[in-house]
């Protein structure tokens, strides 16, 4: 009997929180996996170093080379190298209140490098005589004041420059798939976070400083608007709808949410009594972080994708808050051991988080 051949995926953003889990993902199921990062002068690869080895010693499925979004010539000579079955474009400045302070540098990458990641593939496509598919990161930010709860057909309606930009590459997609004919899958994810969450992201930035506030290390949590509420959902549950937008017999747009809806106030008093904090004691106001146009409510309605997928979240939004406060106390647990030997820790939360 001959076996089939492994396929291979190669992702864009793969040192991010949803690439890490993807890679475990595409990995536990027989894939090549191969990742583009950026040339960074620290290294950038945390989430993904429980996985990789160096190739010298051990051989993982997982290679990684360098390239960016904002280099279209590396993007096309990757694809032709690579040949993948699947591409998962996950690459982007991510961080919405950053994109109003850096819109053209966000629009370049988040947009345009969309744009890039898709011509390439347009071409390689036609060049390899392959049917590869690819994945597209929208995002529910793209209906941004549009009420909830969001679906398919609800208008996008983007209120930030990240929002702007993810819009014009879901529609830069949509454009390809309907002009040449190819597989391309547009994912419209609602929020979804882990303990490898970025930690200037509200949820991370609050169970990071929770627990180290509990154990003496800090005392103030500075945040912005309480009052904006979001659908939160587990990470790993959300990479799984991905690979089964592209495993699907036709491509299309997918809206990605649990269909719950909490207050970042919500999030925060579920996560404080689990760690045994009392906020209103240690949380303060910052203007810094709000936002010059904020999305109010963000709840996602996703029967399409639990219909014709048959996906299906299954960490709950309480298994969600308390495995990433879990994983946080245990992180400020190692800090205080490093601080009671001598050393000198560096304070958490960046100008914009
Ligand atoms: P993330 O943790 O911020 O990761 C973003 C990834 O993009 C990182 O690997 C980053 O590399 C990479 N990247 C940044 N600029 C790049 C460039 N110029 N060229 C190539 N790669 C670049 O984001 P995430 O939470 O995993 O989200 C993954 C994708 O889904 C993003 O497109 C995000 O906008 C979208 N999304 C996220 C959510 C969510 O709630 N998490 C919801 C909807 C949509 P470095 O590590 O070098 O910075
Ligand atoms: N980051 C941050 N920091 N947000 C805060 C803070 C703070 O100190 N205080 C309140 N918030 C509020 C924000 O104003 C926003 O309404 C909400 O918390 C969530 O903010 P983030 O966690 O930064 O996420 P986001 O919803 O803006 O964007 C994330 O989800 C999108 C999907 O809807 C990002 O992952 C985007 O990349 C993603 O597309």
């Amino acid at each position: 009997m001959t076996e089939a051949p492994t396929k291979k995926a190669l992702i864009c953003g793969i040192t991010g929180q949803d690439g890490s889990y993807l890679t475990e993902l595409l990995i536990s199921k027989g894939y090549e996996v191969h990742g583009v990062i950026r040339r960074t002068s620290t290294f950038n690869t945390d989430r993904l170093d429980h996985i990789y080895s160096d190739p010298h010693e051990k051989r993982v499925p997982l290679q990684l080379h360098f390239g960016d979004l904002a280099n279209a010539a590396r993007l096309r000579h990757l694809m032709e190298l690579i040949q993948p079955d699947e591409i998962y474009n996950l690459g982007a400045q991510s961080h919405v209140r950053v994109s109003f302070d850096q819109a053209e540098y966000t629009a370049d990458i988040v947009a345009t490098g969309a744009l890039r990641l898709l011509e390439a593939f347009r071409d390689y496509a036609r060049e390899s005589g392959k049917q590869p598919r690819y994945y597209q990161a929208g995002s529910s930010e793209m209906f941004g004041a549009s009420a909830p709860p969001q679906n398919e057909a609800t208008p996008f309606y983007p209120r930030s420059p990240y929002a702007v930009s993810k819009v014009a590459a879901h529609w830069y997609g949509v454009n390809q798939r309907e002009a040449y004919g190819l597989f391309i899958s547009n994912g419209i994810l609602f929020n979804h976070e882990s303990p490898r969450r970025g930690e200037t992201f509200v949820t991370r930035k609050i169970t990071r400083a929770l627990g180290r506030i509990k154990l003496g290390l800090q005392e103030k949590l500075y945040l912005g608007n309480l009052d904006a509420r979001r659908d939160w959902g587990h990470a790993a549950d959300y990479v799984r709808a991905m690979w089964m937008m592209l495993q699907h017999s036709e491509a299309g747009d997918f809206v990605v949410a649990t269909g719950g809806n909490y207050s970042v106030r919500e999030f925060l008093e579920l996560a404080a009594s689990y760690a045994g904090v009392d906020w209103e004691k240690c949380v303060e106001k910052d203007a810094r972080y709000f936002r010059p146009t904020e999305v109010d409510s963000l709840q996602g309605d996703s029967s399409k994708a639990r219909r014709v997928l048959g996906w299906e979240p299954e960490i709950s939004f309480d298994e969600l808050v308390r495995s990433m406060v879990d994983h946080d106390m245990e992180l400020a647990q190692q800090e205080l051991t490093l601080v009671r030997a001598g050393h000198k820790v560096a304070p958490r939360g960046g100008a914009h988080g």
